[in-house]
């Protein structure tokens, strides 16, 4: 029988650009449903992007009309690890520096460029048929909108949302420019607090939408986690699924990784790979427990929790070290308290090799995020043997379960939980770890359990599968 085809569309796919964790979702996702659809990743060709070291090139031309403007848009293409990708070049929405902007400013015609994409996205599936169009995030939003109002199409939507802090909301002016009429800035469609919001053309235009946890699914409906569009979900909330990430298992495995300095399969064999970071970072202190902090530097993430608490933690009996991308004030508090401890060290920068390598070495990943879509960072900590100490939020309180109930039956990886989002808590928490380290063969037994457990694509690919048969019926 011949495979549906399936369009999965993302602005950053891993191993071309990646500036967070719907890059790698986007990666390993679409490998994990490809026995069973023909798929075709979709993403911008930014300027970033290799072009040369990922053999992509020119498969067609055509122009996108917006607003009043015609646009020229190229079609490029690639095969890697034998999985089809497209890439959408438009010198306005490539040709500039980074993604979306600086980290602490988005580009001021953002609003233009991903409803540009989401043109091209529609011009793709009338060009082939493609029987799905899996969206991501705010930057294809406005695609579920556009393929609603086409009748001549007939394929399917499904939108997810890996972060509702995300939106894409810009002033209403850009209506005219980006080619939507002033009958969709309504409530129930694009309009929010008298500015447009991309994502709500996700939510309310296509077929299905999933959010990447199921705790976080029930989160966004209230308005502690809902941004603001709690009630808007509310009301679609029939369509809306939490499915779990997964992580590429391949990918991260200390058995086979390459950046590591020793591959092992346990926690005895960790050794090499902690000794070896802490020299490389000069760290002194191999029988201390080792925690890491490895993300982004942002409020989400709990950094303000971390650089409160660092001075406490480092008072303990251990080494801290933290890998934290994006500078401002966040990097300088954690420079100066990495000047002031001997035990603490801070990179900045976004290294893929140096994490995995963190991961290897570190008996614990503290990751006290303040709300958490889904997380992949604890259970990349559980596939390497570090033990997660996390705040029960979304998707980290669906994959780490408390110390506390360890059993070894269990299917789930064991960590330590915050009692509560304070430094407190967190420092409670941290000093818990300290007293499991000190448990040899407790600790131990944790961290081999963590460590056979499954956290591949395997179980929620059949979920999205699914749900992508119940839309295509
Ligand atoms: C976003 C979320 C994160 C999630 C990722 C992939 O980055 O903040 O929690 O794991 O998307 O879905």
């Amino acid at each position: 029988m011949n495979k549906k085809s399936l369009l999965f569309a993302s602005s950053e796919v891993y191993p071309f650009v990646k500036t967070g964790g719907l890059a790698d979702v986007s990666h390993s996702l679409p490998r994990a449903l490809r026995e069973s659809y023909d798929v075709t990743v979709v993403l911008p060709l930014y300027r970033l992007i290799d072009r040369k070291r990922f053999n992509i090139a020119r498969l067609e031309s055509f122009e996108i009309t917006m607003g009043e403007n015609v646009y020229p848009v190229e079609l490029h293409g690639t095969t890697l690890d034998g999985m089809e990708y497209r890439f959408v070049y438009a010198p306005l929405l490539c040709d500039r520096e980074f993604l979306y902007g600086s980290a602490e400013c988005g580009y001021e015609d953002n609003a233009e460029r991903f409803a540009l994409y989401s043109y091209v996205l529609r011009e793709m599936v009338r060009r082939e048929p493609y029987a799905l169009l899996h969206l991501n995030d705010w930057q294809c939003a406005l695609a579920a909108l556009f393929i609603k109002e086409d009748t001549a199409i007939k394929a399917k939507t499904l939108y997810t949302i890996h972060n509702l802090a995300y939106q894409g909301v810009f002033e209403s002016s850009i209506l005219p420019r980006i080619g939507i009429d002033e009958r969709y800035f309504t409530m129930e469609a694009l309009e929010f607090y008298n500015q447009v919001n991309y994502m709500k053309a996700g939510i309310a235009y296509a077929d299905v939408i999933t959010t990447v946890s199921p705790t976080y699914a029930k989160e966004i409906l209230t308005p502690e986690f809902g941004c603001g569009l709690e009630g808007f979900l509310q009301f679609h909330k029939r369509k809306l699924h939490g499915i779990l990430n997964g992580i590429d298992t391949d990918h991260f495995s200390p058995a086979t990784d390459a950046a590591l300095i020793e591959c092992y399969t346990s926690a005895k064999g960790k050794k090499a790979s902690k000794s070896d970071l802490l020299k490389q970072l000069g760290l002194k202190g191999v029988t201390k427990p080792l925690f890491v902090f490895i993300g982004r530097l942002a409020h989400q993430k709990g950094i303000d929790l971390l650089i409160e608490t660092l001075p406490k933690m480092a008072e303990l009996e251990c080494t801290i070290a933290v890998l934290g991308e994006g500078g401002g004030a966040y990097g300088d508090a954690l420079n100066a308290i990495a000047e002031r401890y001997a035990n603490v060290s801070v990179t900045s920068g976004y290294d893929e090799a140096l994490s995995h390598r963190m991961y290897a070495a570190a008996d614990f990943l503290v990751m006290p995020s303040l709300f958490e879509p889904c997380g992949l960072n604890q259970m990349i900590a559980f596939a390497y043997g570090a033990i997660p100490i996390v705040n029960r939020v979304g998707g980290l309180a669906d994959t780490v379960k408390k110390l506390e109930s360890f059993e070894e039956e269990s299917a789930s990886g064991f960590g330590i939980l915050l009692t509560s989002a304070t430094s407190r808590a967190l420092l409670s928490a941290v000093k818990k770890g300290c007293e499991l380290y000190g448990d040899k063969k407790r600790f131990e037994m944790i961290v081999n359990h963590n460590m056979r457990c499954d956290y591949s694509w395997s179980k929620s690919a059949q979920e999205y599968l699914k749900l992508y048969q119940r839309v295509l019926k």
